[in-house]
């Protein structure tokens, strides 16, 4: 977006959820519910906004749900992509374009741009080793490589993360690298890749990121960026050794896909261009048009892509920071082609009832729960989430959180006020609205009030801030209510009928900006005030105003906009939640795994059986007790260090398992012939290895 330029739309991308497994509740916290509040609003003033998303169905994550349940990448993307599509849609979220990454016109668009920065010479060639299993024949993604982590000791990290400490990590990090296609220990292969060089970008990125940003972007977005940079920027590779994703689209490239972080971004230009060949073709099949997009050419998506006049911003969570400020930017930039995001308004994580949310970990909310359980509170939802957005930092779900939202605000102060606003009228004028006759000071102020608000909420949106600006919404019904509560009608009705008709009126003019401003914070329940006050489409800039219904319209009938959450219902949630937590990873600290020893060296040790005739502890020692063994082979002093765990007294008679050949030692003037074996709990105390039943002394073990 050119400084100063005029913007004539607006293209709107919200993160493409990868198609690997249902979404949950902190997922429309982070991108989904922002984005479309921003949207809805953008489309209150008639502006030319395109929203854009879709599914992320590449990546080993897909492979890696396939092989989890035990089928194929395809069923997964196609079930997935079903379910969080339609649950993005039943929530009210109001994509124009709901595309997928697996289609043809998102492949090609992908390897155009890949071949676009490779013929222009701006992809460098490198080729490195790594880790392949000679087994199964393949390149082993980050993933599919396991083995102990250097930081923590847990013999079941991945190539990538543990998921014990969690440590970031690379596979070549791991001890004792394994295979989890094959089980077995992979090699190191050379092979070639294609990458983009950020580090040449350091400059350009310095200028447009943290020198043109440094005031628009939200810290934590900003903060992030500059911490990378500053890091030092590295080549990234842009393509992978695996057999799901798009072709790379070089000769020699067998074997090889486009980066899933290539492709995932170029989605959202794919989309794009489906949404306009759809509409061109009159057959639509991802693209749901919101509103009148007028005649439209398959070409029309370069003027949300290419042209300087349109504003593009991505919603996303905080993890994807990094691809769309600096990757695909750099991406886009140097293609020369395409505009940049104008801005990114990521936001925090959203936790759950002191916990990080986690699908895997069975500590999630599921958007498509949620529903079957609140099929008809979409709106309840986006309220809870929206007072509560992580947008500076991480913030936190609790389901009782949610019934006071629902049951203290959305009941008692927002469809409070206009249920009264609405049956006091039917029950004093019918179905008309009454007469604003002559105004008093209580009504000037509340008009005062009215007037401001349009304002006050257009400004917090228009800086992404969505919590501020969901509050001020609840404070215009709070306002009305404060007004209703001091002018008492009710009480009037006897006296001074004229008086009571102007203030219904008005009661029902702060319900009509309601009902607009409210769109698209709620738009299903603006819909339903809309019905009951039989509102004409209205625009933002119509709001503010107290003429919105004139006298003598007549109105729609009455009813709850919003219904109290029991109890009940809420402790049947939390014992759900509780029900399918998953236990944590074991908290076993295993010391890592020592490297590998053959079956010849392992042989060289001569394990026993003893039997202990004596047992004395050392003098001057706490630690060691000296042992006297029959051998089956001799009689020998052995001392051993479990004088904390062993009393003298309780090991004379017992039979103990020893190494019969190590060199002897001396420790404490004195020659041990031998060690005692015991295993270490992880709490450190030690536990004595007694065979299972008496055997003769001197049996060897293996
Ligand atoms: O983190 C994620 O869920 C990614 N699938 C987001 C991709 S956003 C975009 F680049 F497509
Ligand atoms: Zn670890």
């Amino acid at each position: 977006m050119k400084e100063g330029k005029e913007i004539k739309r607006y293209t709107i991308t919200a993160a493409l959820p990868y198609a690997n497994g249902p979404k949950h509740i902190g997922h429309l916290a982070g991108a989904y519910i922002p984005a479309d509040v921003y949207v809805r609003f953008l489309r209150l003033f008639k502006k030319n906004v395109l929203f854009v998303c879709g599914s992320d169905e590449h990546g080993t994550a897909i492979p890696n749900q396939a092989l989890k349940e035990g089928t194929t990448s395809t069923e997964i993307i196609d079930k997935y992509h079903a379910l969080i599509r339609d649950s993005l849609y039943k929530m009210g979220i109001s994509f124009d374009v709901y595309h997928r990454t697996s289609e043809p016109i998102h492949h090609k668009t992908s390897q155009e741009l890949f071949l676009n920065l490779y013929n222009k010479g701006l992809l460098t060639e490198e080729t490195s080793e790594q880790y392949f299993d000679p087994k199964a024949n393949v390149f082993l993604a980050d993933r599919y490589i396991q083995g102990t982590c250097p930081k923590c000791g847990n013999p079941n990290a991945y190539g990538d993360q543990c998921e014990k400490c969690g440590s970031t990590l690379s596979p070549r990090e791991l001890i004792n690298p394994r295979s989890t296609l094959s089980g077995d220990v992979p090699v190191l292969k050379p092979t070639k890749h294609w990458y983009l060089p950020l580090q040449q970008y350091e400059d350009w990125l310095r200028k447009w990121v943290l020198e043109s940003h440094a005031d628009d972007w939200k810290p934590n977005v900003y903060g992030q960026c500059k911490s990378w940079i500053d890091a030092g920027l590295q080549p990234r590779a842009m393509t992978r050794d695996l057999d799901w994703g798009i072709k790379v689209p070089l000769p020699n490239a067998e074997g090889k896909v486009l980066y899933v972080w290539f492709d995932a971004p170029i989605g959202y230009i794919s989309a794009t261009r489906a949404f306009f060949q759809e509409m061109a073709d009159g057959k639509l099949e991802y693209a749901t048009p919101q509103r009148d997009f007028g005649r439209v050419n398959s070409e029309d998506w370069k003027l949300y892509w290419q042209s300087d006049d349109t504003k593009l911003v991505h919603f996303i969570g905080k993890d994807n920071i990094v691809f769309h400020c600096i990757i695909f930017p750099v991406m886009l930039h140097a293609s020369g082609e395409y505009i940049l995001p104008d801005n990114v308004p990521a936001n925090e994580f959203m936790n759950l009832e002191g916990d990080k949310m986690s699908t895997s970990r069975g500590w999630s909310i599921e958007m498509h729960d949620y529903l079957a359980e609140f099929p008809d509170k979409p709106d309840v939802l986006r309220y809870a989430l929206l007072t509560n957005l992580p947008e500076t930092k991480d913030s936190e779900f609790t389901w009782k959180d949610f019934q006071s939202k629902n049951n203290n605000e959305l009941v008692a102060i927002f469809g409070n006020f206009v249920n009264r606003a609405l049956v006091l009228t039917e029950k004093y004028f019918g179905d008309k609205v009454p007469v604003c006759g002559p105004l008093n000071k209580t009504d000037e102020g509340l008009i005062a009030e009215v007037k401001e608000f349009p304002g006050r909420i257009a400004t917090a949106i228009e800086a992404y801030k969505f919590r501020e600006a969901t509050a001020l919404l609840m404070d215009l019904a709070r306002t009305g209510n404060k007004y209703l509560a001091e002018t008492e009608p009710w009480k009037l009705v006897k006296t001074d009928m004229a008086r009571v008709s102007t203030i219904l009126n008005l009661a029902l003019q702060v319900s009509a900006n309601l009902a607009v401003l409210a769109e698209p914070f709620l738009p299903f329940s603006s819909k339903k005030l809309k019905g009951m006050l039989q509102l004409k489409d209205l625009q933002w800039s119509d709001t503010g105003s107290v003429e919105l219904l004139p006298a003598g319209h007549v109105l729609g009938r009455a009813s709850l906009l919003f219904e109290k959450i029991e109890d009940t219902v809420i402790e049947a949630q939390i014992k759900k939640l509780m029900d399918t937590k998953q236990p944590p990873v074991a908290a076993t600290p295993s010391k890592p795994l020592k490297p590998t020893v053959s079956i010849d060296d392992f042989a060289k040790l001569d394990i026993r059986i003893g039997k202990v005739v004596a047992a004395e502890k050392m003098e001057k020692s706490n630690k060691l007790l000296k042992l006297t063994i029959n051998s089956g082979l001799d009689t020998r002093i052995i001392l051993s260090g479990i004088a904390q765990h062993y009393t003298p007294e309780e090991l004379v008679g017992k039979q103990v398992t020893f190494i019969a050949n190590l060199a002897p030692r001396k420790m404490m003037g004195l020659e041990s012939q031998g060690m005692i074996l015991s295993a270490e709990n992880s709490d450190g105390k030690l536990k004595l290895l007694f065979p299972a039943g008496e055997v003769d002394p001197g049996s060897t073990v293996s």
